[in-house]
């Protein structure tokens, strides 16, 4: 403890000139350090150490936040509620394995630690979970809701998902039945016709419209105010709708946007109206599908109104083994030549992107080649892929992975995930040192969200990390950075000069 009765439990304090406590803030001086680099008149490179100084504020007091998903009767939906319900009870429940607890397994926040420092006795690394850096919310904590174009209950949703255990099952069964799905916008040419039979909890209209906007914010307001929220933040976890086309005076701007949506025009998505609701509510909206959601005119919306975005595409399991692969064999110096991919889904996502038109989402976002049967592997996706590289003097080195998992237990992890950082980046303000400015928010775009999302969403113009180890790295650094700690480094010097 730090000794601050009333401020949220933290489990280390940083001893520095550049930190302070008090009961509601966190506050550091922060010194940013990076590599300014010219050019000389010979063509060769002129590297100067960079130094900014920046401060930061974090907000200590831990907000009562609800998560509010669309497509919460899906597979990820009910599958992320019984993981949440699972945790809060801390339930076991019988396998043909033995008994299972509830864990909080592949979420990093939950799951994984970072280095605090070393014993000043005995110079051993000290780790701290990762979700002790900063004062964040508990997933236990969280309050879910959502919307859903089928209206099952969370009890009946989650037997048609067939992802959990029978016997965890039959544990959250009776609240889950008690959790029913707002109805929600459904514009049928958006996503497959094959999931029309299950549109029965739908708003009327099928066409974006300010009707739909309006209803939506009323929606996010009521559950915030009958749950007595602090905060609330959406996510879209429905099905991958096709891609939006981007028409230079219906999306291309925040105006724009706006008059189309007003106008009913057809190219505006239901993941789209949901954004804008969210953005002028100014609640983070996250999306974790592939499609465009987040056409130019919502992102200049959501600058607009200083509202947090993130996307695109939950990176579960095929795509974040590549990208931690792709990172080895690129940072081996190994000369990575082609990757051959295919992947085997068998859910209602599945389902739904056997549908032409959709399959176009995931295939910008993936650019992989995917087979569309329709097989009786349910939640269990296969993938595999072939890595081709060229190695030394003209060899070959060819790797074949396949990947199987329980796709949804792997990204309801995530979600959590998404929502807890993004919550905490709404309790991080900064300003350059010095400057008698306020501070400020980070830019609307969270691309610190990247190790979640398979195509990240940056802020426009700038670049996007693909690397699973960068991405990381960003993201804990910057938590760093807030309580006045150094980027991790490994350089562990203290075992080797001595
Ligand atoms: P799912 O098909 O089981 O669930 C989607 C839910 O969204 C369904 O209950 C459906 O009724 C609902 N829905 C459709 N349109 C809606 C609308 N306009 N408003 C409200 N609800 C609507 O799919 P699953 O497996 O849960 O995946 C959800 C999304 O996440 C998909 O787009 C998928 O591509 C994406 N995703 C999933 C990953 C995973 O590992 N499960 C990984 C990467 C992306």
């Amino acid at each position: 403890g730090d000794g601050n009765a009333g401020a949220a439990p933290s489990t280390f304090v940083v001893n520095s000139p550049n930190v302070t406590y008090t009961d509601a803030e966190i506050k550091s001086n922060y010194t940013y350090r990076t590599t300014s680099v010219d050019t000389d008149a010979n063509g060769n490179f002129v590297a100067t150490p960079k130094e900014v100084l920046y401060d930061f504020k974090v907000e200590r007091k831990v907000p009562k936040v609800g998560m509010m998903l669309v497509g919460w009767g899906g597979n990820n939906g009910t599958t992320v509620t019984a993981g949440i319900l699972a945790n809060r009870r801390k339930l076991v429940w019988d396998t043909k394995e033995g008994h299972q607890e509830a864990n909080y397994y592949g979420s990093v926040v939950m799951g994984s630690t970072m280095k605090l420092g070393t014993d000043a006795k005995t110079n051993k690394e000290i780790n701290i979970p990762f979700h002790n850096v900063l004062p964040m919310v508990h997933p236990n904590d969280l309050v879910i809701g959502g919307w859903d174009i089928s209206s099952m209950n969370l009890a009946q949703a989650m037997d048609r998902a067939q992802v959990l255990e029978p016997a965890l099952k039959a544990l959250v069964k009776k609240e889950m039945a008690e959790m029913v799905p707002l109805p929600s916008i459904y514009y049928p040419d958006f996503i497959a016709a094959n999931q029309e039979d299950r549109a029965d909890n739908v708003l009327e209209g099928t066409q974006a419209s300010t009707a739909h906007v309006e209803k939506l914010r009323k929606d996010i307001r009521d559950f915030k105010a009958n749950n007595d929220l602090d905060k609330v933040i959406v996510m879209w976890t429905a099905n991958t709708e096709r891609y939006a086309d981007v028409i230079p005076g219906v999306n291309d701007t925040a105006d724009n946007l706006l008059k189309a949506i007003e106008q009913g025009h057809e190219e505006v998505s239901p993941s789209t109206v949901f954004a804008v609701a969210s953005i002028l509510e100014n609640i983070p909206f996250i999306n974790g599908s592939p499609q465009n959601t987040f056409v130019p005119g919502a992102i200049e919306l959501a600058e607009r109104h200083n509202a947090y975005i993130g996307g695109d595409d939950f990176k579960s399991g095929q795509t974040k083994m590549k990208s931690a692969l792709v990172d080895f064999l690129i940072n081996a110096g190994i000369k990575l030549t082609s990757i051959a991919s295919y992947n085997h889904l068998g859910n209602n996502d599945g389902k739904n992107l056997s549908s032409q038109k959709q399959f176009r989402s995931k295939e910008i976002s993936k650019s992989n080649v995917v087979d569309d049967m329709m097989p009786a592997v349910a939640d269990n996706k296969r993938a595999l892929d072939e890595y081709y590289a060229e190695i030394f003097l003209g060899g070959h080195q060819t790797i074949s992975l396949f990947n199987i998992c329980e796709d949804s237990l792997l990204a309801s992890p995530l979600i959590i995930d998404l929502v807890v950082i993004t919550e905490m980046m709404t309790r991080i303000q900064w300003k350059a040192s010095g400057a008698d400015n306020d501070y400020k928010r980070f830019h609307s775009v969270l691309s610190v969200l990247s190790y979640m999302l398979k195509a990240p969403l940056t802020p426009p113009g700038t670049p996007v990390v693909n690397a699973l180890a960068k991405q990381r790295a960003a993201l804990t650094n910057i938590f760093r950075a807030c309580v006045g700690l150094e980027p991790e480094s490994d350089m562990t010097l203290e075992h080797k000069l001595f």
